[in-house]
């Protein structure tokens, strides 16, 4: 699979298949993440990868976050299940002292979101699936990974085959509405 198709055909997802992920493959992927470009090159980010069914299913409760998802339009996180279904879940933390601070913008952030990038394509150019689960509750989680103060978990990462692949995911906005040469066209921003 070529880069840019990797691109346009890889989906969330949220639905995992009874099938391991073999030791390879989670290799690749990881081999991936190690490559993303970061701050400084200082890869401020820790993965910590739980394939114990209990922990998963500990995560999985850990995503649903009450006052969140009372206030929206969804009753739980929509990857509640499939993180307790899919074979391995990768915790993405960031050490925020390892990466830019500029105008009071903290580049971890933007580091775990390339990182999550190439992981979810990384895994999907290997068949498999996952999802940026960026819901949960970061003090539980600390607690039952025994993650130490001052790293931020960032991202969870289910891995999994997915149940129905080549699903159509939710459309995007056209070029002209998100593209502009030259100078800002426009009146407002995206919610404009
Ligand atoms: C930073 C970030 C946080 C996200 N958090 C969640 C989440 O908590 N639960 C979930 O089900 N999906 C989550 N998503 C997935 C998005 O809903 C999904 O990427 C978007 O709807 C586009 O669908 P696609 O990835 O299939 O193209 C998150 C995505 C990003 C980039």
């Amino acid at each position: 699979m070529d880069t840019l198709e990797a691109i346009r055909t890889r989906r969330s997802v949220r639905k995992y298949l009874d099938r391991p992920v073999e030791p390879e493959k989670l290799q690749a992927v990881l081999e991936a993440v190690r490559m993303a470009p970061s701050w400084a090159n200082m890869q401020c980010w820790r993965f910590v990868v739980v394939q114990d069914p209990q922990a998963r299913a500990r995560i999985s409760e850990l995503s649903h976050v009450e006052e969140y998802f009372a206030a929206g339009s969804y009753k739980t996180n929509p990857a509640r299940k499939g993180l307790a279904q899919a074979p391995v879940v990768i915790v993405a933390c960031a050490d925020p002292e390892r990466s830019g601070n500029v105008r009071d913008e903290h580049y971890y952030m933007t580091d775990i979101g390339i990182a999550a990038q190439t992981l979810m394509l990384a895994a999907h150019a290997v068949g498999l699936g996952s999802v940026f689960v960026g819901v949960f509750n970061e003090r539980g989680l600390s607690e039952l990974l025994g993650i130490p103060a001052g790293i931020r978990v960032v991202g969870l990462f289910p891995l999994g085959y997915p149940l129905d692949a080549g699903k159509a995911g939710p459309p995007r906005k056209a070029l002209d509405e998100i593209v502009s040469y030259e100078t800002w066209k426009g009146s407002g921003g995206p919610r404009g």
